[in-house]
């Protein structure tokens, strides 16, 4: 039985002996216990070798040979587990795949923020409703969003119940993915339907005349439409492992390697208020084999950053560990430069992405969060020219959207603005882009991104 850090003990129950943040307070705790046992005893959701070829595509985003799409909810609501949403938001993401790979020249590495995306950090234990005070809302699997104290109060239920929907996502995930859904073909009608949506704008149409020129040629030498290759994408899932609980009882030996792996999906990351170097989410991720993503927001010290990339990649192993940063549009002028240059002098092999959303979150009328997508589309520029000036590379992007028509981002080219966001804003936690915003977004990349 083999950890990560092959030299230091750890186990997967070894986090308990350290400090841990944001965890909810279990009414029933022996309820708790028989939750996790059950789900300890349930099946993997992804196999050990997905995982391991993730980190090798991630490995080759590090050197710039790959371009990392990661995406989704904010959080998953256990309501939106529903066929025709997964759908859309599998679509979303293979469009904007589609328009990246071409303008890219690069394999496009799809990561869902997806199947098991439940549990939420939040700046307040609890919030104040009227004159009584009731826990936060923590995602849907620890409570639920209604502002009552039966609604807000943690069910260990939730888990297993967390642990069922993500099976039955992943399940359509993979019989879309695998059975045809997404094919060329289909790329084809959506590029008529999606893309001339748009108001004519030059530098869209001659990327869309060059997809459809793509495509039209396959055709016409005959590439089989039939074969694998032009028939299966692969999306791999990933989520915040904030509850350890849930994570531990899903951590199991692969018999292949005989190494440890997160079986809960295939890459998770450490958000950017548990990533305290001595506390509990960095212990129990150093042990697992699965890549690792970290935030990084401009509230760090680099020092300690430094300590925690050390602890979860000992061995340097590329692909392993990606520092999303967050810094926002203006903020990542000044907070990504140092960060580069540290990190590259000790020599760290890092995959670097860009999340555009955290940092560029503020509130309207103390109501609505929003975003703004030109502070998206700045927030990646920027981080692609440090990149650039700096001698690093940028590995890609983290974004939340939907394949929805929601109205919670201001902006993008039907120039949504504050007033508008009434119009369908349906997210409990983070504002997302909705699909046109986000094929949008894709062809603004298009352009940051040409070899
Ligand atoms: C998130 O990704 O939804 C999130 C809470 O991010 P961060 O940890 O960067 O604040
Ligand atoms: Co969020």
């Amino acid at each position: 039985m083999m950890n990560a850090n092959k030299n230091s003990k750890w186990s997967k129950t070894s986090w308990r002996n350290f400090p841990i943040q944001q965890q909810p307070v279990w009414p029933d705790t022996a309820l708790r216990d028989k939750v996790l046992k059950k789900i300890a005893r349930l099946p993997s959701l992804v196999f050990a070798g997905e995982s391991r070829s993730l980190k090798e595509l991630l490995a080759e985003a590090s050197e710039g040979k790959a371009f990392v799409l990661q995406a989704g909810d904010c959080a998953e609501d256990f309501n939106r587990c529903h066929g025709p949403l997964i759908h859309n938001l599998l679509k979303v993401i293979l469009q904007m795949s589609i328009i990246l790979t071409y303008a890219g020249e690069k394999k496009v590495v799809k990561i869902g923020r997806i199947a098991g995306q439940y549990a939420k950090p939040r700046s307040s234990p609890t919030e104040s409703i009227g004159d009584r005070v009731i826990p936060s809302y923590r995602g849907d699997m620890v409570n639920s969003p209604e502002p009552t104290l039966r609604a807000r109060t943690p069910d260990p239920q939730r888990m297993l119940e967390g642990y069922f929907r993500a099976t039955a996502t992943l399940n359509l995930v993979r019989a879309f993915t695998n059975g045809g859904y997404a094919a060329l073909d289909y790329a084809h009608s959506w590029s008529e339907a999606s893309f001339n949506a748009f108001p004519k704008n030059p530098k869209y149409e001659e990327l869309v005349k060059g997809i459809k020129k793509a495509i039209n040629f396959m055709d016409a030498i005959g590439i089989d439409s039939d074969s694998p290759q032009l028939n299966q994408v692969t999306l791999y899932t990933s989520h915040e492992a904030l509850l350890l609980e849930y994570e531990e009882a899903l951590t199991r030996i692969d018999t292949t390697t005989g190494y440890w792996y997160d079986t809960s999906a295939n890459m998770l990351w450490i958000g950017d208020r548990t990533r305290q170097p001595d506390g509990a989410h960095v212990e129990f991720l150093r042990g697992v084999c699965n890549p690792i993503g970290l935030k990084v927001g401009p509230d760090h010290k680099i020092d300690e950053i430094k300590r925690i990339v050390e602890k979860l990649n000992p061995d340097n192993e590329p692909g392993r560990l990606s520092l999303i940063t967050r810094f926002g549009a203006e903020k990542v002028n000044i907070f990504l430069p140092p960060l580069l240059r540290a990190m590259k002098s000790e020599g760290f092999k890092i995959v670097w992405i860009c999340d555009a959303m955290h940092g560029n979150t503020y509130t309207i009328r103390n109501e609505q969060k929003t975003r703004k997508y030109n502070d998206i589309v700045k927030e990646i520029t920027n981080f692609w020219q440090i990149h650039q000036a700096e001698g690093t590379t940028a590995g890609g992007v983290h974004l939340e959207l939907t394949g929805e028509n929601v109205t919670e981002c201001i902006g993008g080219h039907r120039q949504l603005l504050d007033k508008d966001l009434n119009l369908n804003y349906q997210t409990h936690c983070d504002p997302r882009l909705n699909a046109e915003q986000s094929v949008e977004l894709a062809f603004e990349l298009a352009g940051i991104l040409k070899p």
